[in-house]
């Protein structure tokens, strides 16, 4: 088992990493929480898999379980969930010493945490993650959100988990779509960390070699984001370079109307901004091409007709990590090396189809 420990200014808690953890969830709870009533939050996809073992495990630990399932998808992050599901945790009589568990990906994981930290202001709140996306990146942070219509994750707060669990088992009914998604936040991340963590990336050459190695590929992203939250908690320095990719991606996949995934949209985003930065000399010549390779070695697309188009430029205008008419994009001035390269937007057409910057 492999432990990163998350040490913030409030709170320290530990993210185990490893094969079977879902064996005996209810002795890893059982390590950090006193018997109590504890929400189980999970969806329609990961529930008929994993609730009533994960219920059994957690009842024999001593703790009285409340199920709760919400519809699978992006749609249950919403302000109506969460106050469902706050109402049956009052229906059910919870108080502030019990608890709330995400089973599930990132979306019952940022649901989860919202309804725990605006339960009686605030309640415990655990996360075993099942997707890659939650175990390489959306579990760690204390990022809660839900959203408003098409406004992803317009409303949440910064609330810390007491532990997070990850156990690659979960990830053999994970489909490969939804795993080779979660795959390019890990790309992303090997190129941010360093030489050692990308040249792993660099054997992955299918979805099964992503399954294999999913342990050492989540304990190096998750030590790596561990290691930027605790120096930047609330996102205001290096917390950025993980918006590598992110600025193009998200404008991307606002424009494909749900034909891109996010993951998707951002390996897209990854090798557009590369390729630009390379073109101006900020990036050497060849990390483009190295993670062009890790993307499409497991299907992941890298480029788009919708990049460049007036549409692209006027969500650009619109992203929120917008200061004051400058971008701050996410350069890679070498492996393991990211930088901030502040960029106005009047300068963005030029940068992005063509001419020097
Ligand atoms: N809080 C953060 O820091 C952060 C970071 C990245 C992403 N996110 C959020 O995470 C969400 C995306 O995460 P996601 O890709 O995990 O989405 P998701 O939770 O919707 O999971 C993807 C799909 O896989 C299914 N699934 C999950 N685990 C499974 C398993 N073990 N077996 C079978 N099916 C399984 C889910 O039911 C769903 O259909 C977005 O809402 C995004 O905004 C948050």
């Amino acid at each position: 088992m492999t432990t990163v420990p998350v040490e913030l200014t409030n709170k320290t808690y530990e993210v185990k990493i490893d094969q079977g953890i879902s064996q005996h969830l209810g002795d890893e709870v059982a390590q950090v929480w006193s018997p109590r009533k504890v929400a189980l939050i999970t969806d329609s996809n990961v529930g008929p898999l994993y609730l009533d073992q994960t219920q059994r495990q957690l009842a024999a630990a001593g703790f009285e379980v409340l199920p709760l399932t919400v519809p699978a998808g992006e749609g249950s992050k919403s302000f109506a969930t969460a106050g469902d599901l706050i109402g049956r945790l009052a229906s059910a009589g919870f108080t502030r010493q019990d608890g709330v568990i995400a089973l599930g990906g990132g979306v019952v994981g940022d649901l989860s945490g919202v309804v725990a930290s605006l339960y009686m202001r605030g309640i415990a709140f655990i996360q075993i993650a099942t997707s890659l996306t939650a175990q390489v990146d959306s579990s760690v942070g204390g990022k809660t959100a839900v959203n408003l219509g098409d406004t992803k994750n317009i409303a949440g707060s910064f609330y810390q988990p007491d532990l997070v669990l990850v156990d690659s088992d979960y990830l053999k009914t994970l489909s490969d779509r939804d795993l080779v998604e979660g795959y390019g936040e890990v790309v992303k991340t090997s190129a941010l960390d360093g030489p050692e963590f990308f040249a792993i990336t660099g054997e992955i050459k299918s979805p099964a070699d992503i399954r294999r190695q999913a342990v050492e590929l989540s304990t190096r992203s998750i030590a790596y984001k561990a290691r930027i939250v605790m120096a930047d908690e609330k996102e205001s320095g290096q917390r950025q370079f993980l918006n590598f990719g992110h600025t193009f991606g998200h404008a991307i996949e606002l424009l494909a109307h749900g034909k891109l995934r996010h993951g998707e949209a951002i390996a897209i985003g990854m090798v557009t901004i590369s390729q630009r930065f390379e073109r101006d000399g900020i990036t050497p010549v060849g990390i483009t091409e190295a993670l062009k390779a890790r993307l499409t070695a497991v299907g992941l697309p890298t480029d788009s007709d919708l990049i460049g188009t007036p549409e692209f430029f006027q969500h650009l205008v619109n992203d929120k990590k917008n200061r004051g008419g400058v971008l701050n994009l996410v350069a890679l001035a070498a492996i393991g090396e990211p930088v901030i390269v502040k960029k106005p937007i009047e300068d963005m057409p030029a940068f992005v189809n063509g001419q020097k910057g």
